[in-house]
């Protein structure tokens, strides 16, 4: 649904158009800016949250009129929220798709319309060329390679030979849920002693993934040694559920997450995780930088990631910073 204070800041901007359209005032007065329209995924994650909020941040600090929609977690929705800021004649459309098909028929009608787009966060699959500008958001492969490297360093130290890993995935068919398991699944391809029993999707919610480990404590009991989650909603919801067993999270099952939210790392330092993966949720500058570069007929990058870091057992937990989301 469109936030009321968007829809008032847009509705301030037409009647200054309005107004000094009607009485030939100096045309300075009627620049409205930049208007940004952005369709967010929805609010499933502290990560996600802490998004938007970084978002609506940087548009009042770079000046930028933001329209905002969240799609609580509908492609539909999103697709009905880019055919709006179309409509509305928005300078640039930015959004973060929550699965990587569906696409192109709502972006040829941006494309028809000169609008440029930037894909936040996540990307797409299309085979047709220049549907989008760039994407803005977290290198996932990498962030799977770093959990598997992670598990590799913990299998040694703890010298063991056989490792049985549950993996509960992030939504199916999202850029984060395949390149996490693409990342992890090659890293531990050439090492022996990694198994994976079983993945499944969690769809990155809290209640999704107590769901997915009750099913998979059932199946697997015991035998499991490692659980890979593809982020920390989904590890909050799976750690009481292990702990309702004889076993305890961090030390009879290593637990390994992505996103290091707060409520992730304060579970880390209690022992109850062992290896958060960082997912920086703080996009925002990027995407009003390129959105304005791009308003100037600038070039921009096709790719841009945030640098990102592991925490884990391996280090000094303490001294780990507040993180914001
Ligand atoms: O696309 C980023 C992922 O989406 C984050 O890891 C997850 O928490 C969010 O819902």
């Amino acid at each position: 649904m469109l936030r009321s204070k968007a829809y008032r800041l847009f509705g301030i901007l037409l009647a200054l158009v309005f107004i000094t359209g009607c009485t030939g005032a100096a045309e300075e007065t009627a620049d409205p800016g930049l208007l940004l329209g952005f369709s967010q995924i929805g609010s499933e994650s502290a990560w996600r949250i802490g998004n938007t909020r970084d978002i609506e941040r940087s548009a009042e600090e770079y000046g930028v009129s933001l329209m905002f929609e969240n799609a609580n977690q509908s492609q539909e929705n999103q697709i009905d929220a880019i055919r709006r800021f179309i409509a509305y004649k928005v300078d640039v459309i930015a959004f973060s798709p929550i699965v990587e098909d569906g696409w192109d028929n709502v972006l040829l009608e941006a494309k028809d319309a000169g609008i440029p787009v930037i894909l936040v966060d996540r990307d797409i699959k299309t085979e047709i060329d220049g549907l989008t500008t760039c994407l803005i958001g977290a290198d996932f492969y990498n962030e799977g390679v770093m959990a598997a490297q992670y598990l590799i360093r913990k299998a040694d130290e703890l010298g063991l030979e056989n490792v049985n890993i549950v993996e509960i995935t992030g939504t199916e068919n999202s850029t984060p849920m395949e390149q996490r398991q693409a990342g992890f699944a090659d890293t531990i391809a050439d090492d022996p002693r990694m198994h994976i029993l079983e993945s499944i999707d969690g769809d990155f919610i809290t209640s999704r993934g107590a769901e997915c480990m009750r099913y998979l404590l059932e199946t697997y009991g015991e035998d499991i040694d490692v659980v890979y989650s593809h982020n920390d909603e989904m590890t909050l919801g799976a750690l009481p559920e292990i702990e309702k067993t004889n076993m305890v999270p961090g030390k009879d099952i290593i637990i390994i997450s992505i996103d290091a939210g707060q409520e992730a790392i304060d579970v880390l330092k209690e022992g109850r995780i062992n290896c958060v993966v960082e997912c920086t949720p703080n996009l925002g500058d990027e995407l009003m930088e390129t959105a304005l570069r791009l308003k100037n007929g600038e070039e921009v990058e096709a790719v841009i990631h945030p640098v990102e870091q592991i925490f884990s057992d391996e280090m000094d937990v303490s001294a780990i910073e507040p993180r914001g989301y």
